[in-house]
């Protein structure tokens, strides 16, 4: 007698940047809902998390460069999100050169690399923040406007690979909203976040920018988004660009301070200055609602009051890794400290 093993929809995802602070919460979710995860990353962060025993046979963590992987790991994947870069403005201007090389010139790799091993849909981990600067509200269809080396490269990855949509390749860019909740790899240099930081440790927010106006977006509602797309009809998605979070989740700085600290219920001190961050801008998501039907469960106050109370258990701790620009100064530093006394290779 012979047995069919019938694997229905359980299929093979690899995630770059996957054991960062987005794709560790993603990662999870793919696994509960039966698919086998390929990880690929540097693991600048760790992946800790992602090797504990709950992972195992499910998801394999590969440790190489967007840069320069062997293609050979794209062989039977039926689907790539596309996540690893560097993942801010600061950490992009640290080497503007590099985060074209990786967030531009890397993920177009992924891409063509991926419709030639025949994957079948690729979905890009692009940002809100390619509109930059615009006076009333934007959608996908309004011109862009990205004002520094992270946006530049992020538009540039999306111009490259938008136009290799087709009937065999699916592929869709999601322009995320500023992320805010709780991940295995925290980063407190999100603003949610870092608000409700601040406020635990002094009772104090300081805004900068208090009129800057942008989207934010709770990470288990991006998680949730990433799962609707692998699921949509191509007819649906392909070729198209998506603005990912929520009408109601457009925040001006000084009103997002407000409602961080009224969320925790305790006396709070606002403090404005000025920022050289200039984006503002608000954004439409009628075409993710109407068109795949995503909407947010999850507010910055539910966000904030998780963050608040993993504080507060000591279960949650800021570090110099949770801060993605003073986490890459630190490898740099301790990576050229290195090279100049080591030997033959070693230290001591
Ligand atoms: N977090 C947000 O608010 C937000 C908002 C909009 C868009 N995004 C996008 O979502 C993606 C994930 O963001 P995140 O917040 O998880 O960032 P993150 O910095 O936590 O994760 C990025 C991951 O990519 C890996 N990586 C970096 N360079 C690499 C390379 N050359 N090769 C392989 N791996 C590499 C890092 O080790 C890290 O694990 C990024 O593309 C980011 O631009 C994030």
């Amino acid at each position: 007698m012979i047995f069919l093993i019938v694997l229905g929809d359980r299929l093979k995802i690899l995630v770059s940047g996957g054991a960062g602070y987005v794709g560790s919460v993603v990662i999870p979710e793919l696994v509960k809902d039966g698919h086998y995860v390929k990880c690929l990353d540097r693991f600048f962060f760790g992946n800790e998390y992602l090797s504990s025993e709950q992972f195992q046979g499910k998801v394999e963590l590969i440790r190489d460069d967007i840069r320069w992987f062997d293609p050979k790991i794209l062989e039977s994947v039926d689907i790539v999100l596309d996540l690893a870069a560097l993942s801010n403005d600061p950490v992009g201007e640290l080497d503007p050169n590099k985060t074209f090389d990786i967030n531009h010139l890397g993920r177009a790799r992924v891409a063509r690399l991926s419709k030639n091993a025949g994957v079948k849909r690729y979905i890009l981990a692009s940002s809100a923040s390619v509109y930059g600067q615009q006076s009333g509200a934007v959608d996908e269809k309004s011109p862009v406007n990205p004002l520094t080396a992270y946006s530049k490269a992020n538009r540039m990855a999306e111009v490259d690979n938008i136009p290799l949509n087709d009937d065999n390749f699916v592929v869709t860019v999601m322009r995320f909203s500023s992320i805010y909740g709780l991940s295995p790899r925290m980063r407190f240099d999100l603003a949610v976040n870092s608000m409700a930081l601040e406020l635990y440790k002094t009772g104090k927010i300081v805004v900068r920018g208090k009129s800057n106006t942008r989207p934010f977006l709770h990470i288990k509602d991006a998680a949730r988004a990433y799962l609707l797309f692998i699921n949509a009809p191509k007819e649906k998605i392909g070729g198209e660009i998506f603005n990912i979070g929520s009408d109601e989740q457009n925040y001006q700085m000084d009103r997002l301070s407000r409602e961080v600290a009224e969320s925790i219920g305790k006396k709070y001190e606002i403090e404005v200055k000025d920022t050289k961050d200039h984006r503002s801008y608000i954004a439409s998501f009628k075409k993710v609602k109407e068109r795949i039907g995503f909407t947010t469960k999850h507010t910055v106050k539910d966000g904030s009051i998780e963050i608040f109370k993993a504080l507060e258990s000591g279960n949650l701790v800021d570090s110099t890794k949770t801060i993605t620009v003073e986490w890459y100064k630190h490898l740099q530093s301790i990576y050229k400290t290195a090279n100049e006394v080591s030997l033959r290779d070693t230290i001591l």
